[in-house]
Protein backbone atom coordinates (compact mmCIF):
# COMPACT_ATOMS: atom_id res chain seq x y z
CA UNK A 1 0.00 0.00 0.00
CA UNK A 2 1.53 3.65 -0.65
CA UNK A 3 0.88 6.82 1.42
CA UNK A 4 -2.11 7.92 2.29
CA UNK A 5 -3.59 11.26 2.78
CA UNK A 6 -6.11 12.12 6.00
CA UNK A 7 -6.97 14.63 8.17
CA UNK A 8 -5.82 14.37 11.36
CA UNK A 9 -6.72 17.81 14.21
CA UNK A 10 -7.48 19.77 11.02
CA UNK A 11 -4.26 19.50 9.38
CA UNK A 12 -3.51 17.47 6.04
CA UNK A 13 -1.14 14.61 6.61
CA UNK A 14 0.33 11.38 5.39
CA UNK A 15 0.73 7.82 6.71
CA UNK A 16 3.67 6.15 5.07
CA UNK A 17 3.03 2.37 4.09
CA UNK A 18 1.45 0.50 7.09
CA UNK A 19 1.82 3.55 9.68
CA UNK A 20 -1.00 3.64 12.47
CA UNK A 21 -2.59 6.94 13.42
CA UNK A 22 -0.26 7.20 16.36
CA UNK A 23 2.87 6.89 14.20
CA UNK A 24 1.49 9.44 11.78
CA UNK A 25 0.60 11.94 14.60
CA UNK A 26 3.86 11.27 16.41
CA UNK A 27 5.64 11.96 13.28
CA UNK A 28 3.88 15.19 13.02
CA UNK A 29 4.33 16.21 16.47
CA UNK A 30 1.00 15.44 17.83
CA UNK A 31 0.90 14.26 21.26
CA UNK A 32 -1.61 11.13 21.91
CA UNK A 33 -1.16 9.18 25.41
CA UNK A 34 -0.17 5.90 24.76
CA UNK A 35 0.68 2.93 27.36
CA UNK A 36 0.14 -0.26 26.16
CA UNK A 37 2.04 0.72 22.84
CA UNK A 38 5.74 0.57 22.60
CA UNK A 39 7.49 0.75 19.14
CA UNK A 40 8.71 -2.40 18.21
CA UNK A 41 6.20 -5.09 19.65
CA UNK A 42 2.80 -5.53 17.62
CA UNK A 43 0.18 -3.21 18.86
CA UNK A 44 -2.28 -5.25 21.00
CA UNK A 45 -4.55 -2.11 21.59
CA UNK A 46 -5.42 -3.18 25.35
CA UNK A 47 -5.60 0.30 27.42
CA UNK A 48 -7.15 2.33 25.38
CA UNK A 49 -5.12 5.83 26.60
CA UNK A 50 -4.38 6.70 22.61
CA UNK A 51 -7.95 6.60 21.36
CA UNK A 52 -9.19 9.17 18.91
CA UNK A 53 -12.46 9.97 17.12
CA UNK A 54 -13.03 8.84 13.45
CA UNK A 55 -15.47 11.14 11.73
CA UNK A 56 -18.65 8.91 10.71
CA UNK A 57 -17.73 5.92 13.47
CA UNK A 58 -19.65 5.64 16.85
CA UNK A 59 -17.11 3.91 18.73
CA UNK A 60 -13.77 6.42 19.47
CA UNK A 61 -10.72 3.81 18.23
CA UNK A 62 -7.30 2.76 19.14
CA UNK A 63 -4.78 4.91 17.52
CA UNK A 64 -1.94 2.95 18.09
CA UNK A 65 -3.57 -0.54 16.33
CA UNK A 66 -5.77 1.65 13.70
CA UNK A 67 -4.16 2.31 10.00
CA UNK A 68 -5.80 5.48 8.17
CA UNK A 69 -7.74 5.46 5.02
CA UNK A 70 -7.66 8.02 2.44
CA UNK A 71 -9.87 11.32 3.55
CA UNK A 72 -10.26 9.44 6.83
CA UNK A 73 -10.91 12.89 9.49
CA UNK A 74 -9.47 12.23 12.73
CA UNK A 75 -9.72 14.15 15.72
CA UNK A 76 -7.01 13.36 18.63
CA UNK A 77 -7.96 16.58 20.91
CA UNK A 78 -11.87 16.83 20.79
CA UNK A 79 -13.53 17.06 23.84
CA UNK A 80 -14.95 13.42 23.73
CA UNK A 81 -11.85 12.05 22.73
CA UNK A 82 -9.68 13.61 25.68
CA UNK A 83 -12.49 12.50 28.00
CA UNK A 84 -11.62 9.13 27.00
CA UNK A 85 -7.84 9.76 27.13
CA UNK A 86 -8.51 11.01 30.61
CA UNK A 87 -10.41 9.25 32.12
CA UNK A 88 -8.52 5.71 30.97
CA UNK A 89 -5.23 7.48 32.76
CA UNK A 90 -7.15 8.33 35.74
CA UNK A 91 -8.87 4.54 36.13
CA UNK A 92 -5.26 3.12 35.45
CA UNK A 93 -3.61 5.80 38.43
CA UNK A 94 -6.37 4.03 40.31
CA UNK A 95 -5.06 0.61 40.19
CA UNK A 96 -1.89 0.85 40.66
CA UNK A 97 -0.13 1.73 44.09
CA UNK A 98 0.02 5.42 45.52
CA UNK A 99 3.72 4.94 46.18
CA UNK A 100 5.38 5.39 42.75
CA UNK A 101 8.67 3.03 41.98
CA UNK A 102 10.09 5.23 39.90
CA UNK A 103 9.69 9.27 39.46
CA UNK A 104 8.92 9.58 35.43
CA UNK A 105 6.85 6.70 34.85
CA UNK A 106 4.78 6.43 31.58
CA UNK A 107 1.60 6.67 33.45
CA UNK A 108 2.81 9.40 35.47
CA UNK A 109 3.67 11.47 32.21
CA UNK A 110 0.70 11.10 30.54
CA UNK A 111 -0.94 11.80 33.69
CA UNK A 112 0.68 14.92 33.92
CA UNK A 113 0.59 15.87 30.33
CA UNK A 114 -3.08 15.82 30.84
CA UNK A 115 -3.15 17.76 33.92
CA UNK A 116 -5.01 14.89 36.15
CA UNK A 117 -4.70 15.23 40.13
CA UNK A 118 -5.43 12.31 42.22
CA UNK A 119 -7.89 9.87 40.77
CA UNK A 120 -11.19 10.11 42.27
CA UNK A 121 -11.53 6.35 42.34
CA UNK A 122 -11.22 4.26 45.32
CA UNK A 123 -7.72 1.97 44.64
CA UNK A 124 -7.53 -1.35 43.57
CA UNK A 125 -6.94 -4.13 45.80
CA UNK A 126 -3.18 -5.06 45.74
CA UNK A 127 -2.57 -8.68 45.12
CA UNK A 128 -0.25 -10.12 46.85
CA UNK A 129 3.63 -10.05 46.29
CA UNK A 130 4.15 -13.63 45.04
CA UNK A 131 7.61 -15.30 45.96
CA UNK A 132 5.90 -18.38 44.79
CA UNK A 133 8.78 -19.39 42.13
CA UNK A 134 12.30 -19.89 43.01
CA UNK A 135 13.66 -17.44 39.75
CA UNK A 136 11.72 -14.69 40.24
CA UNK A 137 9.35 -12.62 42.66
CA UNK A 138 6.97 -10.74 41.52
CA UNK A 139 5.03 -7.42 42.94
CA UNK A 140 2.28 -6.69 40.64
CA UNK A 141 1.44 -3.44 42.36
CA UNK A 142 2.41 -1.19 39.73
CA UNK A 143 1.71 -3.35 37.09
CA UNK A 144 -1.07 -1.86 34.59
CA UNK A 145 -1.99 -5.53 32.39
CA UNK A 146 -0.71 -3.42 29.49
CA UNK A 147 1.11 -6.77 28.00
CA UNK A 148 4.24 -5.59 27.14
CA UNK A 149 6.22 -8.01 29.27
CA UNK A 150 4.12 -11.18 27.52
CA UNK A 151 4.61 -9.59 23.97
CA UNK A 152 8.46 -8.75 24.44
CA UNK A 153 9.20 -12.28 25.56
CA UNK A 154 6.80 -14.24 23.42
CA UNK A 155 6.82 -12.39 20.18
CA UNK A 156 10.41 -10.54 20.11
CA UNK A 157 12.53 -12.12 22.39
CA UNK A 158 11.35 -15.51 21.44
CA UNK A 159 12.75 -16.56 24.44
CA UNK A 160 9.30 -17.22 26.61
CA UNK A 161 10.93 -15.98 30.19
CA UNK A 162 7.86 -14.80 30.88
CA UNK A 163 4.98 -17.11 29.43
CA UNK A 164 1.97 -19.56 30.05
CA UNK A 165 1.72 -22.87 29.85
CA UNK A 166 -1.38 -22.50 27.53
CA UNK A 167 -1.84 -20.04 24.61
CA UNK A 168 -5.09 -18.38 25.98
CA UNK A 169 -7.40 -15.48 24.46
CA UNK A 170 -6.23 -11.50 25.19
CA UNK A 171 -9.68 -10.99 27.59
CA UNK A 172 -8.41 -13.58 30.18
CA UNK A 173 -4.81 -11.96 30.02
CA UNK A 174 -6.13 -10.13 33.47
CA UNK A 175 -5.99 -13.34 35.03
CA UNK A 176 -2.93 -14.93 33.42
CA UNK A 177 -1.19 -11.73 35.17
CA UNK A 178 -2.92 -12.28 38.85
CA UNK A 179 -1.57 -16.11 38.10
CA UNK A 180 0.81 -17.64 41.01
CA UNK A 181 4.15 -17.77 39.80
CA UNK A 182 4.63 -21.32 40.30
CA UNK A 183 2.53 -22.51 37.45
CA UNK A 184 3.72 -19.88 34.88
CA UNK A 185 7.06 -20.91 32.73
CA UNK A 186 9.93 -18.83 33.53
CA UNK A 187 12.87 -19.77 31.60
CA UNK A 188 16.86 -20.20 33.06
CA UNK A 189 17.32 -16.89 30.35
CA UNK A 190 15.75 -14.55 32.58
CA UNK A 191 18.05 -12.40 32.16
CA UNK A 192 17.68 -11.44 28.60
CA UNK A 193 14.25 -10.37 29.51
CA UNK A 194 13.98 -6.80 29.67
CA UNK A 195 10.77 -5.77 30.87
CA UNK A 196 9.21 -2.44 29.57
CA UNK A 197 6.91 -1.37 32.59
CA UNK A 198 4.67 1.75 31.36
CA UNK A 199 3.23 1.72 34.84
CA UNK A 200 4.55 3.14 38.25
S1 LIG B 1 4.23 -6.19 34.39
FE1 LIG B 1 4.61 -4.20 33.43
S2 LIG B 1 4.94 -4.67 31.27
FE2 LIG B 1 3.94 -6.46 32.18
S3 LIG B 1 1.73 -6.17 31.89
FE3 LIG B 1 2.23 -5.29 33.90
S4 LIG B 1 2.64 -3.10 33.48
FE4 LIG B 1 2.74 -4.19 31.53
S1 LIG C 1 -1.59 2.67 23.54
FE1 LIG C 1 -3.21 2.35 22.20
S2 LIG C 1 -4.56 1.04 23.22
FE2 LIG C 1 -2.85 1.23 24.54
Amino acid sequence: MSSVQFTLNGITVEALQDETILQVAQRYGIEIPRLCHKEGLRPEGNCRACVVEINGERALASSCSRKPTRGMVVESSSERAQQAQRMVLELLASDVAEAAYRPNSELDHWSRKMELGTPRFPPRQQPPVDNSHPAIAVNLDACIQCSRCLRACREEQVNDVIATPIVVPLQRLFSILMMPWDRVVVSPAASAFKPVPPGR
